[in-house]
């Protein structure tokens, strides 16, 4: 069974993950209106991915006694200044979440909740990957100097490799 403090916090990040996924779809949508296809298939992806980390803690919270709540998620940005920026911004958030995720196995200490401190260590190693992948994409981005994204377009979904 969950404390309420653990429930309240793994709700909160339910919220996280769901904003995540609607972040990446609206910045895939941007990228696609733009005619980076390469680009929009990533961030789809990776928009995917968030709502499976959204439904694992849904799963999670209501398989241990607690009640999952979907929330209502704030618009994510609807235009970005350069491909740059966005990227830029991708990695500011998942460095966000990870804090995030870093509260939730500080107050499973504090609660003396083993089994959920267990439990999200999935998502300590996701981060780790989360940041890498971000980080990989923007050190790609700075050879380009912003010119030839035609290129970097085409061969994003390569940098997917290690993660699927
Ligand atoms: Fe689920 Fe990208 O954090």
């Amino acid at each position: 069974m969950l404390s309420k403090r653990v429930e309240a916090i793994l709700n909160a990040q339910v919220e996280k993950e769901g904003y995540s996924s609607n972040l990446y779809l609206s910045m895939a949508s941007w990228a696609e209106t733009k005619g980076y296809s390469g680009m929009a298939t990533w961030l789809y992806a990776q928009a995917d991915e968030e709502k499976m980390h959204m439904l694992k803690l849904v799963g999670y919270i209501n398989e241990r006694g607690g009640h999952a709540i979907i929330p209502a998620f704030k618009q994510p940005p609807v235009e970005h200044g350069s491909v740059q920026e966005m990227f830029e911004a991708v990695l500011k958030h998942e460095k966000l979440v990870t804090k995030s995720i870093n509260d939730i196995v500080a107050l499973c200490e504090q609660e003396k909740d083993y089994t959920t401190h267990n439990w999200v260590q999935w998502f300590v190693t996701e981060q780790i990957e989360e940041e890498a992948s971000a980080n990989e994409i923007l050190d790609k981005l700075n050879l380009t100097d912003g010119k030839n994204l035609y290129m970097f377009d085409r061969d994003i979904m390569s940098l997917r490799g290690k993660e699927d």
